[in-house]
């Protein structure tokens, strides 16, 4: 049996342990979880919560662990586990510094366990369908890219409460900076970003209220991203998410918000067809990642993306972030 232990309980630890439920040959095991307010809601699964990570590995005994704290809070848990040389799904993005994330590397790769960084992307059908299309040569080559990933204010001011402490960039471009790499197969080697903010510190959250960035990649092609927290409420979802690709031979381009499914009351936003349960099964792109990476570690075959694609969408962010400060464009 495969023991999972899952580190922050909050809205990715239970859709991950949803996930997990009823899996051959997996138990999980447990959560750790400081906040009271949220580990008092996590005990209504009949798992066990425990404070802290360090009494999760000490009490539980996990063979894995999944690292589902806030954007900032991802090292002292990622580098505790990996030192034990437990195997580790930690969410996207690995870190928000680069010593943050050079820290994580290094006790992963001393430890010895395996590590997949969040890029659920990789499992949304979709994303999946465009990789495959552009493998097998239907666009001929890529020439450049774009991806839109936005949120409405619900997200930043209501949603997440360490939203202050994370941005557009850090929450939403992890997911398309991870995509538009994968589908083109290129590496970012220069950076240009613009930003603007002041309506979210008006509504008490002080961060970027949009970012634009502009890649470019290891053979002078180019990406185009765009991440915004200011939606509105009142729209058709909390969610917009769409992307293309412009190849030699063709291009192709998706929409993913609401997938396809809008629905507007003055009560509620569009759900995703492709979330919370079908049936008995649980459904989605963070669903079927976490259950590979169970099913990976059981029959031992490849987790996906792992530490290296974490620190290269790490350093891009980064570099996104010192283009905004310094309004230049900064090489990788
Ligand atoms: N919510 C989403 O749609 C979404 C999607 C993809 C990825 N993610 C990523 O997943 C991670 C978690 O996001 P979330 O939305 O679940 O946040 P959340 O705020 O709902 O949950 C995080 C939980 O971690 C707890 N926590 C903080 N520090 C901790 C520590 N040291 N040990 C144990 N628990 C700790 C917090 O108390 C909180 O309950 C983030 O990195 C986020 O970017 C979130």
């Amino acid at each position: 049996m495969l023991r999972i232990g899952i580190v922050g309980a909050g809205l990715r630890g239970r859709l991950f342990a949803d996930a997990l439920a009823d899996r051959p040959g997996v138990e999980v095991v447990g959560f750790a979880e400081p906040s009271t307010r949220v580990a008092e809601d996590a005990a209504t699964t009949g798992l066990p919560v425990v404070p802290t990570h360090v009494d999760l590995l000490s009490d539980l005994a996990p063979d894995a662990v999944i690292v589902a704290t806030p954007d900032f809070a991802h090292r002292e848990v990622a580098v505790d586990v990996a030192k034990h040389g437990l195997h580790l799904l930690i969410e996207k993005p690995l870190a928000t510094t680069l010593d943050d994330a050079n820290a994580i590397a290094a006790a992963v790769a001393s430890g010895g366990g395996q590590c997949l960084v969040g890029f659920e992307n990789r499992w949304n059908p979709h994303v999946l369908k465009a990789y495959e299309s552009i493998q097998a040569g239907e666009l001929g080559v890529p020439i450049t890219s774009n991806a839109t990933l936005s949120n409405s204010y619900f997200v930043p001011t209501q949603m997440l409460s360490w939203a202050a402490q994370s941005s557009p960039a850090w929450f939403l471009m992890p997911h398309t900076i991870d995509m538009l790499t994968w589908l083109t197969g290129r590496t970012p080697t220069r950076v240009s970003a613009v930003g603007s903010r002041g309506i979210l510190e008006q509504r008490g959250v002080d961060t970027w209220d949009v970012i634009r960035a502009l890649l470019t990649f290891d053979d002078g092609t180019t990406a185009s991203l765009s991440s915004a927290w200011v939606l509105p409420d009142a729209g058709e979802g909390i969610v917009d998410f769409r992307f293309g690709v412009i190849g030699t031979e063709g291009s192709l381009s998706a929409d993913l918000s609401h997938q396809g499914l809008t629905t507007v009351t003055d009560r509620q936003r569009s759900l995703w067809p492709l979330s919370g349960r079908i049936g008995r099964s649980a459904v989605g792109p963070a669903v079927w990642m976490v259950q590979d990476f169970a099913a990976a570690l059981i029959d031992g075959t490849d987790l996906g993306p792992g530490i290296d694609q974490g620190l290269l969408v790490t350093r891009t962010i980064c570099a996104i972030e010192d283009s905004l400060r310094t309004s230049a464009p900064i090489s990788l």
